[in-house]
């Protein structure tokens, strides 16, 4: 009887630790993000940049003004000045005001609510995402991205990046040249390595929207180490008893 409480409460220790949630951020060809969710200033500079350049398209229906206070730091008033530009309320979701018609009117495309990009496309591709626009005067927004090639996203970031553009291999005959590389063909307010931090910034402010509860896990793994203390312990008293029933049995 003991026994088996001891074995069915390990058992239970065990399955906890393991289903620890774990964020995918796999891709292929991509540079890695290098992002820290426990970073608090890299997520208050990328929300900064999130409602100053994204969120006159982009929702984060999932997110609420009042949550994004308590779990970047900041006030209530400090985020209602800095990052709600639409009247919304202090407990409301973060909503962009642009009317759907008009999204699909001037881009073709809904833009799509970004809460949960980072989990469905991993932080990789959110910023090699946005480090890889360029000119491309053949597009309908006039602009083009070796990531995700044909999107209907004009760069939002190209007074901060510059503006860049393709430098094409040579074309197979009858066919298109690809991309070879991206270059900056004019400046823009930041060098190269200030447009990677700032990018890292906003892809580390996307991967926390799609899973806040990450920023409580860090808190969460001193409980991991306690619980695998724990399991320590009743595995050698599961030990001690069966040695007890081979004693007796003697
Ligand atoms: C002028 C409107 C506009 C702005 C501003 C804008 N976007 Fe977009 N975004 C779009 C549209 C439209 C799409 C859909 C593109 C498509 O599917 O072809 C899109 C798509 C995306 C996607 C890809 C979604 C997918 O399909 O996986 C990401 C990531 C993204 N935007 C991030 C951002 C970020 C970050 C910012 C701010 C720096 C931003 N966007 C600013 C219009 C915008």
């Amino acid at each position: 009887m003991i026994k088996r409480s001891i074995s069915a409460i390990a058992l239970a220790l065990g399955l906890a630790v393991a289903t620890l949630p774990a964020l995918a951020s796999e891709g292929e060809g991509l540079a890695s993000a290098g992002t820290n969710v426990s970073d608090r200033a890299s997520l208050q500079r990328g929300a900064k940049l999130f409602f100053n350049y994204c969120v006159g398209c982009h929702s984060l229906k999932y997110v609420r003004y009042s949550r994004l206070a308590s779990d970047l730091g900041l006030s209530e008033e400090e985020v209602m000045t800095n990052f709600n530009f639409t009247g919304a309320k202090f407990g409301e979701p973060v909503i962009s005001h642009m009317p759907a018609e008009d999204a699909k009117a001037w881009f073709g495309k809904d833009p799509p609510d970004l809460s949960l990009e980072a989990r469905a496309k991993g932080v990789d591709f959110i910023y090699n995402y946005l480090n890889s626009f360029y000119l491309d005067p053949s597009r309908p927004v006039g602009w083009n991205n070796t990531v995700f090639p044909n999107a209907s996203m004009p760069n939002p970031l190209w007074e901060l990046q510059g503006l860049q553009t393709a430098v094409h291999g040579e074309a197979a005959p009858g066919q298109e040249a690809a991309v070879e590389k991206l270059e900056i063909s004019t400046p823009g307010r930041m060098t190269p390595e200030e447009f990677h931090s700032a990018t890292r910034d906003l892809t580390t402010f996307l991967e926390y929207t799609a899973e806040p509860a990450a920023l409580e896990r860090q808190s969460v793994g001193v409980w991991v180490i306690l619980f695998l203390a724990g399991l320590t312990f009743l595995l050698y008293l599961l030990k001690h008893e069966y040695w007890k029933d081979v004693h007796e049995s003697h």
